[in-house]
């Protein structure tokens, strides 16, 4: 098979959600479709669970499932499908937001019943940072849910994407028929069956006909004729370069646990999810169809038994063919690495491999060359962008416990900033330490690891800070005087950036106003240009 036949034949995506919106029953339906596994159950779910959350050792339990369930790849129909998981829990927001830059579309979960939460706003923001498109699953409609119309509007309204409904429900909770596909004109009638496979559609050549009715009552058929006139009235056709441009959100309504409407998406995602394009470096655009391999480094997953320091490294390729025993160039280190033992990733099982292409996953067994962003090529240096570090919501110093071990705690801090694990800032005079992370839990991580890993002792002093803000500035002057005369809120992120330790939104007006020239950024990206989420 041709590089081009390989590379179109990837769909590469995640599933996204809120936590039990049912992203994990979808993978699975998904999955077995795929044949990747032949009974539901079979994956474990990535999630963590609600544990009590300062039970860190439970959730690292539940976490190190994720190595095996981090990628899940099938072949459907001559296609390859990538799904790329994504942790739930909060406090690992920062986890799937990196993992989203390695996606080339997205489905999002919506629990018809809840509506957009929370998290989910956040999500889509980073899809759209990147025009990454989005394909949208509202679930359960086995429950008594929102109105669809309703539905429609909050995700129109709260996550400020324009969609198109592709199906409708008709009825939801206990008087739910099924869906009808409005642009094939099928009916899709629904059965509680949690072990059905194939959905058996029915092919409806005239909504406005007699035939309708031998399927659906004269009540159910004249609202679905209403809402399908309302539908065609309000929105515009479906365009699929729309969609592909990041644009447009076509919707779908089911129900996972049911296996209900789940095929009718995968087929549509199948047909009009982009395969692997090009992807911007700081140096060039590259093209997937380029013949020499690029990839970068998107994720680490450390080993916590300490018997088995080694992390793996997850690289999504770019372009090119990746194969094993091969020498690669390593951008930023300048070092030439090969890899024995590359893996790709079947359903839930961790498997050699000896190739990959573009869309691909590979995990790679790394002895701390790798961090987060980092590019492999054959030889040209080139550093992929977009790997985006949002700002810290939590604010603590790291103090030493034990002096004898300063050069341990040096060393485990920096590298698992390098993993991702929090973000961390140095303040001068005198090295501080800040740390800063989205949820509570990092900080039992970072502990953790450090006592356990690196055999150094710490505590964390809470710290005010609200926000940290990138700051940037055409009048190097300025720059100069704002952070000489706010240096004891000035710290410098781990490339030397600096960053502004804002105490409260109001201090930050107040510095724009003073500083009009200075632009706050509240996203950096690890290549350290923080050219997006200019909130000046
Ligand atoms: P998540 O990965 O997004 O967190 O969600 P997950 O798939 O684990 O689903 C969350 C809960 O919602 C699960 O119930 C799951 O069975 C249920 N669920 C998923 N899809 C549907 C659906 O279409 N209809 C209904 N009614 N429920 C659905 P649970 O009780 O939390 O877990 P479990 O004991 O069933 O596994």
């Amino acid at each position: 098979m041709s590089l081009k036949q390989e590379i179109d034949k990837r769909k590469t995506f995640a599933i996204i959600s809120h936590p039990d919106a049912g992203k994990t029953t979808l993978t699975e339906k998904f999955l077995l479709f795929g044949g990747a596994i032949q009974v539901a159950g079979a994956v474990k779910s990535n999630k963590i669970r609600k544990t009590s959350t300062s039970d860190f050792m439970e959730i690292e339990k539940q976490r190190g499932i994720s190595v095996a369930t981090s990628v899940m790849a099938f072949e459907y129909k001559d296609k390859r499908v990538n799904i790329l998981d994504t942790p739930g829990h909060k406090d690992f927001a920062e986890d799937t937001y990196r993992t989203l830059t390695a996606v080339d579309s997205v489905i999002l979960v919506v629990d018809s019943v809840k509506g957009v939460e929370d998290q989910t706003k956040r999500l889509v923001e980073v899809c759209r940072m990147r025009n990454t498109p989005v394909i949208i699953f509202i679930n359960k409609l086995d429950r008594e849910g929102k109105d669809p119309f309703d539905l429609i509007e909050e995700i129109d309204t709260t996550l400020h994407i324009q969609t198109r409904p592709l199906t409708w429900p008709i009825n939801q909770g206990s008087l739910f028929k099924g869906v009808y596909n409005l642009y094939q004109g099928h009916l899709n009638l629904f059965e509680s069956n949690k072990s059905q496979l194939a959905d058996e559609v029915i092919g409806i050549s005239d909504l406005h006909g007699e035939e309708i009715l031998n399927y659906l009552s004269v009540k159910d058929t004249k609202k679905l004729r209403e809402d399908v006139e309302l539908i065609e009235g309000v929105f515009e056709p479906f365009d699929v370069e729309l969609y592909q441009a990041g644009l447009l959100a076509p919707v779908f309504f089911g129900s996972a646990i049911n296996n209900f409407g789940i095929q009718e998406l995968l087929e549509t995602f199948l047909e009009i999810a982009p395969s692997p394009r090009s992807r911007e470096a700081s140096e060039r655009m590259v093209a997937a169809e380029e013949n020499k391999l690029t990839g970068f480094v998107f994720k680490i997953h450390a080993n916590l038994d300490p018997n088995h320091r080694d992390r793996i490294a997850f690289m999504r390729v770019c372009s090119g063919k990746f194969e094993r025993n091969t020498f690669y160039y390593h951008t930023r280190t300048g070092k030439k690495l090969k890899f024995a033992n590359p893996a790709t990733f079947m359903a839930n099982e961790k498997i050699l491999t000896s190739e990959a292409y573009p869309g691909d996953v590979i995990g790679l067994y790394d002895s701390g060359n790798f961090k987060i962003g980092d590019t492999l090529t054959e030889g040209e240096n080139l550093h992929f962008k977009g790997i985006p570090s949002f700002s810290p919501e939590i604010f603590k110093e790291l103090e030493n416990r034990d002096p004898m071990k300063t050069k341990q705690l040096e060393k485990g801090i920096s590298q698992l900033s390098e993993e991702g694990v929090a973000q961390l800032f140095i303040q001068e005079p005198g090295h501080r330490k800040i740390i800063g992370t989205v949820g509570d839990l990092q900080f039992e991580v970072i502990q953790f690891r450090l006592e356990h890993e690196y055999g150094a002792k710490c505590a964390f002093i809470p710290l005010k800070f609200y926000k940290a803000f990138w700051i940037t500035c055409d009048d190097k002057k300025m720059l100069e005087t704002f952070m000489h005369r706010k240096s004891y809120a000035i710290a410098k992120d781990k490339e030397g950036n600096p960053v502004f330790l804002a105490e409260s939104e109001w201090n930050v007006t107040l510095s724009k106003t003073d500083y009009p020239d200075i632009v706050f950024h509240t996203i950096s990206d690890y290549a350290g240009v923080a050219n997006e989420g200019a909130v000046s």
